[in-house]
């Protein structure tokens, strides 16, 4: 064993040691990143209401990996989330207590393992009304 590998081997088991926070979250990490497809769709619906229509793309990610996670932030407060194995475009609702400018940020994410999750996010600002 020369002392590159030696070193190598002990950044390794230190980083395992920072990314195993939850038990069992190991390098590598962020093995891919899936992409928000521009056709996703964020608007205010009449009602005070708003909808998500989320649509991802594979990104870097093979078309064989499993384990996504999608989030919208409602920009009140609420967040929604689902586990999803594959990619699929999905969608979400959120009624609001009260009228205004709210920014919504949908993130599509892989999730090896919780402590590693690699997203990518889409915010857009909206006009919540009666
Ligand atoms: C996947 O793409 C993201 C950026 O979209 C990049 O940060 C990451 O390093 C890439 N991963 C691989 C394995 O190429
Ligand atoms: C979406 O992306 C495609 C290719 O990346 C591009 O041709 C198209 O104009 C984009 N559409 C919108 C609405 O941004
Ligand atoms: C999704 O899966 C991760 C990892 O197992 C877990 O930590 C998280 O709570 C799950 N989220 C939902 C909304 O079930």
């Amino acid at each position: 064993m020369n002392k590159g590998f030696l070193g190598a081997a002990i950044m390794a088991v230190l980083a395992g040691v920072v990314l195993s926070q939850n038990g069992y979250c190991l390098p590598p990490c962020n093995p891919c990143t899936p992409q928000i497809d521009n056709h996703t769709v964020i608007e205010a619906v009449p009602g005070l209401r708003a909808t998500v229509e989320i649509i991802a793309d594979y990104g870097n990610c093979s078309v064989t990996y499993t384990g996504y996670e999608w989030q919208v932030s409602w920009g009140d407060g609420v967040r929604s989330m689902k586990n999803i194995s594959h990619i699929s475009p999905e969608q979400a609702q959120h009624t609001y207590q009260a009228p205004g400018t709210y920014t919504v940020t949908v993130g599509y994410c892989a999730v090896p393992h919780y402590c590693c999750e690699s997203c990518t996010t889409l915010s857009k600002t909206i006009d919540v009304k009666n």
